[in-house]
Formats: structure tokens, sequence, C-alpha cells
């Protein structure tokens, strides 16, 4: 299945969800504190990059398409850093802010080439701010192909379910990379595309793959979903549909880092269904970028002459 460059880049995805600002703060550690048994690390270098949702809607423009993103953000330092990053890259933001939210960071801080420390901050968003992005979103709906929600589960979602109402009702594909252990509020969703882990909180451990197909349908059927797919690590993944099953091995050559993969399969599959692929032909797609970006250090995208070559 191939798609040319430009009916790559008229694909307009819609991506909804909680955004993150990923802080790395390098530095040098020569001593211990005196105030406590720690070490004291000097700061020599910053980085910053797009995390969460952002990250999603980043795979999309780079793989040459278009991404609005609708996502609520505090009104702090981060959450101008993070605009800005985002806005770089193409992506055309709708953030919402609450001055009561502190927008998520996760500040790592490495010295000695080893992570000495994670920071996260983060809280929930106000009802009201979120209701205002509803109706953004019944704004933006219609200029768009496909709709992405990706729920890290920071509370930003918590009208999904007005939300894939809306986008039915206008026959957009709906694309959902969940969280949690309900997921009643993604009822009637195109697909939701859990890794092994997020499905196994909601149906159970499954003995045999036999097993895992009784499972996986039954939540297909009581959420009224076009498909599942389960995103399966070293293992590739599986698409359970209306017709039966369709299984990808993975594609890696080499593994070096495999954080963002979901992120990536779930932005390569919306991408591809909003230029009008569907599920079972992109499948394959999305199973190589999930594959090439696992491969890479750092950048956790990958691009069309990558994804195509
Ligand atoms: N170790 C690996 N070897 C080969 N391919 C991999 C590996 N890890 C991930 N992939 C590819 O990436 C896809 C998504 O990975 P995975 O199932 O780990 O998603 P995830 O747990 O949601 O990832 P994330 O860390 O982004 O949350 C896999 O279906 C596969 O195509
Ligand atoms: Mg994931």
């Amino acid at each position: 299945m191939t798609l040319s460059k430009q009916s790559m880049s008229q694909a307009r995805v819609l991506v909804v969800g909680d955004v993150m600002l990923d802080r790395y703060w390098y530095g040098a550690v020569d001593r211990i504190s005196p105030e406590a048994p720690v070490p004291v690390v000097r700061i020599t270098r910053e980085e910053e990059r797009n995390g969460g949702a952002a990250n999603v809607a980043y795979n999309v423009v780079t793989l040459g398409a278009q991404a609005s993103l609708l996502t609520v953000v505090g009104a702090d330092e981060a959450s101008h850093k993070l605009e800005a990053l985002v806005a770089q890259t193409g992506i055309r933001t709708h953030f919402g802010r609450d001055a009561d939210l502190k927008t998520t960071v996760k500040l790592r801080v490495i010295g000695r080439q080893q992570q000495l420390l994670r920071l996260d901050f983060e809280n929930t968003p106000k009802s009201e701010i979120l209701a205002s992005q509803t109706a953004t979103f019944t704004q933006l709906l219609p200029q768009h192909d496909a709709v992405l929600f990706s729920d890290y589960g920071k509370g930003g979602l918590a009208h999904v379910g007005d939300m894939i109402g809306q986008a039915r009702a206008l026959g957009k594909p709906i694309l959902i990379d969940p969280k949690g252990s309900d997921y009643s509020r993604y009822q009637q969703a195109s697909v939701i595309t859990p890794n092994r882990a997020e499905l196994q909180q909601v149906i159970g451990a499954w003995s045999d793959e036999a097993d895992l197909r009784t499972k996986a349908h039954n939540l297909r059927t009581q959420l009224k979903l076009d498909a599942v797919l389960l995103t399966r690590s070293e293992e590739g993944m599986t698409l359970f549909d209306a017709d039966g099953q369709l299984h990808v091995s993975a594609q890696a050559r080499e593994v070096f880092d495999v954080t963002g993969a979901g992120d990536t399969v779930i932005a390569t599959m919306a991408t591809l269904v909003a230029a009008g692929l569907t599920l079972r032909e992109a499948l394959p797609l999305a199973n190589r970028a999930g594959g090439l970006v696992v491969g890479k250090f750092g950048t956790a995208t990958v691009s069309y002459e990558e994804l195509f070559a």
C-alpha cells in the first residue's frame, strides 16, 4: 500500500488530549551535598520536547500531514514553552488556559550519564475550561478528516464521550489511545489502541491467543467499536475487527529507545485513515513506523520518506 506525498499532505488530523512538556536537565556531579546525602548536580544543559498528545501531533506533521492540537494547559511558564515548541513544528495550536492548572511537566535530572531523579508536576483541569474545549471541538471538527484522542489519564478528556458522539454524527474516523480501567467513555469510537498492560487491565489476563481473541471481540462488541488494535511491543500488533483479526509481526531491526512507539503507531494510523486508507490497510504501515521509531535515539517521529522507503 502506498500513498502519494500529495494526498498525505492533505490529510487533516484533529488531536485532542493531555499534553506534557518533557524536560531534561543535564549537569555535572562533582560533590555530595552538605545538606543531605545526595549528589549536587550543576546544570550545564537543558532540553525540552513535546510530550503526550503534543508528541502524537508532532508525529502527524512529521509524516507530512496536517495536525491541529486541542488541549488544556496551565497559565504557567511551562505552558508557554510548550505552546511555542508545538507551534514551531507547524501544528495548529488550540490551547485552553486554566490558571489553577499546573501544566504537566516531566523533569528528568541527568548527571554522569544517568537519570538521577524525575520530577512530575501535574493536577486535574477544571470542568468549565474543559466544557469550553468541547465548543472549540465542535468548530474544528468539520475541517478535519480524522479525530485522535490521546488519553494520558491527566483529566483533559472528561468530555470525550460527547466529542465521540459529534465525530460519529459527521462520519469522522475516531482513534483513541486509552488509559485506565473504565473504557465505557470510549463507546462508539472507530478503534482503540491499548498496549498489552492496558488491555489486560480491562479484559483481564488471557491464557492463549484464542482466549485473547474472544476477550478482545467481546470488548469490541460491548463498546460498539469498529476495532480494537492491540500493540504488543516486540510481538508486533493485532487488529480485531468485524471480519476477524489481522496480525503483523514486529519489524524493528535494532531497538534503542521504545518510549513513544505507541504515540507513533496511533499517529500513523490516524494520518493514513485521514488520507483515505482503511484500518487494515494502515496497519502494516503503522507497525513499520513503530519499528522505525524504536530504532532511534531521542527523536520519536518518522517521516513520509522513511515510512514509504
Ligand atoms: N521492542 C520492540 N521491538 C520491535 N518493535 C517494537 C518494540 N517495541 C515497540 N515496537 C513497535 O512499536 C509498536 C508499539 O509499541 P508498544 O506496544 O510498546 O506501545 P506502547 O506501550 O503504547 O508504547 P509507549 O511507550 O509509547 O506507550 C509495536 O506494536 C511495534 O510495532
Ligand atoms: Mg502507549
